[in-house]
């Protein structure tokens, strides 16, 4: 058996999911184990293009499973949509998709109050995907929140949302309470197949020896402890909220696979010390399709952040490197990889925790001279040019890790290993 994490180590939009596709065909399982539908991400297969929101990526393949662990939460009626979606496409979720009774339901409700949340902001409006995610899960650490498996019990599932919305201070609002009842039993008819405990699962298919994929979601930059606070999403992100949102503890896992991409980006609010703005993120963003999938925003781009990348390697003991999106990089005469932040006239190594202090860093960067070979093609790493061999060594040797996995295009096959086995 083999467990596996693929985790995103910056801001999220790593290009996770097209490692865990590249991986997937050795996976038994896929779990998917925090975030919720402010994760997004399109594949694109032999022309076919396949939406994801909350559903592992793993489902592409026909006989893997696919788990969403207990430290997800989910839109019920877009998950119902989703799946629809998805076998419209050719996709089949029988027995294949388990949902675990203890998920955490986001409702109509939690994007009202992001919604609100985000217009009133001052000091720190966050950005957000306008999903809900924060308002869910702060109602699950309240103990207010409804789970997946209250659905199933009609009188318990009417008096939580009565209480739920006496919580808000909305108990008024009898009509909402009798909208979000009808819609979830609704749900339950099309989800109760799929529901069950994820723990149970795991711990068979670790005793049968099968092979388990951990798919990430956001980046450990956004995670709601370690990541640039308050400018985050409300779940951990790191490697050990494995064990949280799944109930397959981290220690149990084989590897530890970090993804990066070739250079930075950051979707919303928040420090950013990268940034870089004009012509060459504009090339950048063009290059890298740089859009958020879940809500079409454009991305900030920055140089890659070795500072950072050091902080999230350590954070989640990282094994080794996937390297994405090489080939954006390509045509760019001169490349810069931060190595440090000058702040109040002291050389830092490792990030800020205040946010006001993290924006007012300068950072220092290491000069690399660029390529202009187009990699789209390339599928090893002594057909990279030169200058991108140097480009990937200085990266491993700043972070002191092997990038095992690089990847430069969108289609699966534009992927290859280094060292990964
Ligand atoms: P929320 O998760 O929707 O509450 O958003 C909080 C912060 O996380 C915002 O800056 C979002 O842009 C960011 N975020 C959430 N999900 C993703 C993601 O999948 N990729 C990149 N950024 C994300």
């Amino acid at each position: 058996m083999s467990a596996i994490a693929i985790l995103g180590c910056m801001w999220g939009d790593e290009a996770k999911a097209k490692i865990v596709d590249y991986l997937g065909d050795r996976a038994d399982y896929v779990v998917r184990f925090q975030g919720g539908s402010n994760a997004g991400h399109t594949i694109v297969l032999e022309g076919q293009k396949y939406v994801f929101h909350s559903v592992p990526s793993g489902i592409l393949y026909p006989k893997t499973k696919c788990l969403i662990g207990p430290g997800v939460v989910i839109d019920p009626l877009d998950l119902v949509q989703e799946i629809q979606d998805l076998e419209a496409c050719g996709l089949n979720f029988a027995k294949r998709l388990i949902i675990d009774e203890k998920v955490g339901i986001v409702l109509p409700l939690h994007q009202t109050l992001d919604d609100n949340n985000e217009a009133q902001l001052k000091a720190a409006k966050i950005g957000t995907t306008r999903r809900g995610i924060g308002p869910a899960y702060a109602d699950m650490t309240a103990r207010s929140g409804i789970r997946l498996g209250d659905l199933a019990h009609p009188a318990y599932l009417k008096q939580r949302l009565r209480e739920l919305y006496l919580y808000h201070g909305l108990s008024s609002h009898k009509d909402a309470i009798q909208h979000d009842y009808a819609q979830l039993r609704e749900a339950w008819k099309s989800l109760q197949q799929y529901t069950a405990s994820v723990e149970n699962i795991l711990h068979e298919a670790r005793i049968s020896g099968a092979n388990i994929l951990f798919e990430g979601a956001q980046g450990s930059l956004l995670d709601r402890i370690w990541g640039s606070y308050p400018y985050v999403t409300s779940s951990n992100t790191i490697v050990d909220a494995i064990g949280i949102g799944s109930g397959f503890s981290a220690r149990l896992l084989d590897e530890v696979l970090g993804v990066f991409k070739a250079y930075a980006t950051r979707v919303g609010e928040g420090p950013f010390p990268t940034q870089i703005e004009g012509p060459l993120a504009d090339k950048i963003r063009q290059q890298g399709h740089e859009f958020g999938a879940t809500t079409g925003r454009p991305r900030r781009i920055g140089h890659f952040d070795a500072v950072m990348a050091a902080y999230t390697a350590r954070l989640n003991t990282l094994d080794g490197i996937a390297l994405t999106l090489l080939d954006v990089l390509s045509g760019i005469e001169e490349l810069k990889v931060c190595v440090g932040y000058k702040y109040k006239s002291r050389v830092l190594t490792t990030p800020l925790a205040h946010p006001l202090e993290l924006s007012k860093v300068e950072p220092l960067y290491l000069d690399l001279q660029g390529w202009d070979a187009d990699l789209s093609k390339v599928r090893s790493l002594d057909t990279l040019p030169h200058n991108a061999r140097i480009y990937l060594e200085a990266i491993e040797d700043l972070l002191k890790l092997p990038i095992k996995i690089v990847s430069v295009g969108r289609e699966r096959n534009q992927t290859f290993k280094t060292s990964f086995e």
